[in-house]
């Protein structure tokens, strides 16, 4: 058996009276690539601001690596090897994409040159090395969806958060990035990945967590949860179950 990296222990987040996430538990085992899945508002990119720091869990906790993290600073979790993703790309759009991974990488590496020479590696491994001189800004979208995973890989981490960044692409695209994570996969990263797109989740993901309105409605395996009569209900509601 797989060591756990990643214990998440019936973890709430409320916003003023909303319960954002309600009391979500599993484990997520060293190399293994779970999808998290559940209708817009279903509390996902919550659930990854917990795990990744931005808020601290209002209940509940969070161990990686053996160690609590509940409520550490997403800088020190960077540091320790959580690496994310966000839903909506953040490049720093006056600086060009070699710069966005070199200062992704800045704290990992010490010195510019360092984390310059790490971000070529990356941008060769994410199939942007051929844009690197481009302006984060003027990327399409498929480039900047590249650019958020290059800005994550940046600080080398061993528990990867990805929110949603094959939505929005077409087919060609979709089909690259799916591809691109399998070779994350590869090298041992265990994957925490946020998609609406059923095929993606399908094809990558070894288990399969359900929120709805914040609650866990399903754990197990992909074929298993998408015919939990749970989770058909909460995607196509009353007459579908
Ligand atoms: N900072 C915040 N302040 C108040 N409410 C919030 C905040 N962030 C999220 N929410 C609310 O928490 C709930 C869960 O939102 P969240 O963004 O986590 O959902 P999601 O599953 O990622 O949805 P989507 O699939 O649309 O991205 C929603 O009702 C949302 O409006
Ligand atoms: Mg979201």
């Amino acid at each position: 058996m797989a060591e756990t990296i990643l214990k998440v222990q019936d973890v709430v987040k409320t916003f003023g009276g909303l319960h954002a996430v309600n009391r979500v538990t599993f484990d997520l085992a060293e190399g293994e690539v779970m999808g998290l899945i559940g209708p817009n508002g279903a509390g996902k990119t919550t659930l990854f601001n917990v795990i990744s720091g931005y808020y601290p869990p209002t209940q509940g906790r969070i161990h990686f690596k053996g160690q609590d993290v509940s409520g550490v600073p997403p800088y020190k979790l960077a540091a320790i090897g959580i690496g994310r993703t966000f839903q909506v790309v953040k490049p720093f759009p006056g600086l060009s994409v070699l710069e966005n991974v070199i200062i992704a990488g800045l704290c990992r590496y010490g010195t510019r040159r360092a984390s310059e020479k790490h971000a070529w590696k990356i941008l060769d491994f994410t199939g942007l090395a051929d844009q690197a001189d481009k302006s984060a800004a003027n990327l399409t979208l498929a480039g900047r969806k590249r650019l958020e995973i290059s800005k994550a890989l940046a600080l080398e981490p061993s528990l990867l958060l990805l929110d949603e960044v094959v939505a929005g692409l077409n087919p060609t695209e979709a089909d690259k990035t799916i591809e691109l994570i399998l070779k994350i996969k590869g090298f041992g990263i265990s994957i925490l990945i946020v998609e609406h797109i059923m095929r993606v989740i399908m094809n990558l993901s070894d288990r399969v967590v359900v929120l709805n309105f914040g609650q866990q409605i399903a754990l197990g395996k992909p074929a298993d949860v998408a015919r939990d009569p749970m989770v058909i209900q909460a995607y196509f509601g009353e007459d579908a179950a």
